[in-house]
């Protein structure tokens, strides 16, 4: 029975490749942080038969200890803090975390594993963020990173990391350079979720205002369920590479009010929703859209859920979900 251990188990990728690597069979091992952490009960019941491991991403001693416990084949790396915006307010955490957490973890491979680095491949989540003030359109594997966040700082290190731990150890380490990918399970400080949970509360009349920053903003959102599947491909190649990951379309935030409001039958959203330069961010990505050829290629990848799919997919699901809770 083939091992993964996952760091960000607790986020929307970690609990949808687990549900993939369960239905593998693998064993699974997720690294949950903290004394009590509330995700905890949440990842139990979507992953059964799951071991949690009390670890965190800055105590190198923790890494070693979890990786001693888990004796992985695979391990993936999906543990950061991901809002951009909070990158800006907290520069240190999101760096010790982001950046130097991949560090913390390919030396804890390496003490780990000893001299024998060929039993253990290593995935790295980057990330499209990492183009910021793109030099290209569309982005692909050599598209020369100019990050525009602290975020995007730290993962432009982590994925040079893994690149040298591969270059330098011929560690089995890829790296996916993942474009947005949203879900239900996204968290509503993102944008899709934060718009597709506005327009079910302001459809089931729980809400009258959506307030948002830029309008203009263009992403290549796809669906996580999707994409983790690359994470797992990237792991069963015979050399590790790394990959952009991303539908090859791309959508304003305006195309996505357009799209959730229909669902729901509104079509004049303008009056539901504000602009508010609180929301602006101190340096903005534009546009982001990727050129996965090499995973299609490579690996056999294509996304199976259109933008449109994926959008209608959270507002039907933030419905239901808001329809339960305001039985509650
Ligand atoms: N969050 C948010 N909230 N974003 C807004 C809002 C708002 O009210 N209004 C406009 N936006 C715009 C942002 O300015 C940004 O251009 C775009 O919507 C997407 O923002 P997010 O959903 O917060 O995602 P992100 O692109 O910054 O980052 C996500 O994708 C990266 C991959 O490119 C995160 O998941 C990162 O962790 C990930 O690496």
């Amino acid at each position: 029975m083939k091992r993964a251990l996952i760091t960000g188990i607790t986020g929307q990728d970690g609990l949808y490749l687990a549900e993939l690597l369960a239905a593998k069979g693998y064993e699974i091992f997720g690294l949950i942080r903290g004394q009590d952490n509330p995700k905890y009960d949440l990842v139990r019941a979507t992953v059964p038969g799951i071991t949690l491991l009390k670890s965190d991403l800055t105590d190198i001693s923790s890494l070693v200890r979890a990786l001693n416990r888990a004796q992985p084949h695979e391990v993936y790396n999906l543990g950061a803090i991901s809002f951009v915006p909070y990158s800006w307010e907290n520069p240190v955490l999101t760096t010790d975390v982001t950046a130097k957490g991949v560090m913390n973890l390919l030396e804890a491979i390496r003490m780990w594993a000893g001299n024998d680095l060929s039993r253990v491949r290593f995935y790295q989540a980057s990330s499209s963020e990492m183009f910021g003030e793109v030099r290209e359109v569309p982005q692909n594997e050599s598209t020369l990173l100019w990050p525009r966040s602290p975020y995007g700082v730290a993962k432009v290190f982590g994925h040079h990391l893994t690149i040298n731990y591969r270059e330098s150890y011929g560690l089995h380490a890829s790296s996916g350079i993942l474009f947005n990918h949203e879900s239900p399970r996204r968290g509503p400080e993102f944008v899709t979720r934060k718009v597709t949970q506005a327009v079910a509360r302001i459809a089931l009349g729980q809400q009258k205002l959506l307030t948002l920053g830029n309008l203009e903003a263009r992403r290549d959102w796809g669906f996580a369920g999707d994409f983790v599947q690359a994470m797992w491909l990237m792991l069963q190649q015979d050399e590790a590479q790394d990959f952009v990951v991303a539908t090859g379309v791309a959508h304003s935030v305006r195309d996505l009010l357009d799209v959730a409001f229909d669902e729901v039958g509104i079509d004049d959203w303008e009056s539901h929703v504000r602009q508010d330069d609180r929301y602006l961010r101190p340096a903005e990505v534009h546009h982001l859209i990727g050129d996965a050829r090499k995973a299609r290629d490579t690996l056999g990848w294509q996304p199976t859920v259109t933008f449109d799919e994926l959008i209608r997919m959270m507002v039907q699901a933030d419905l239901k979900e808001q329809r339960v809770l305001s039985l509650v």
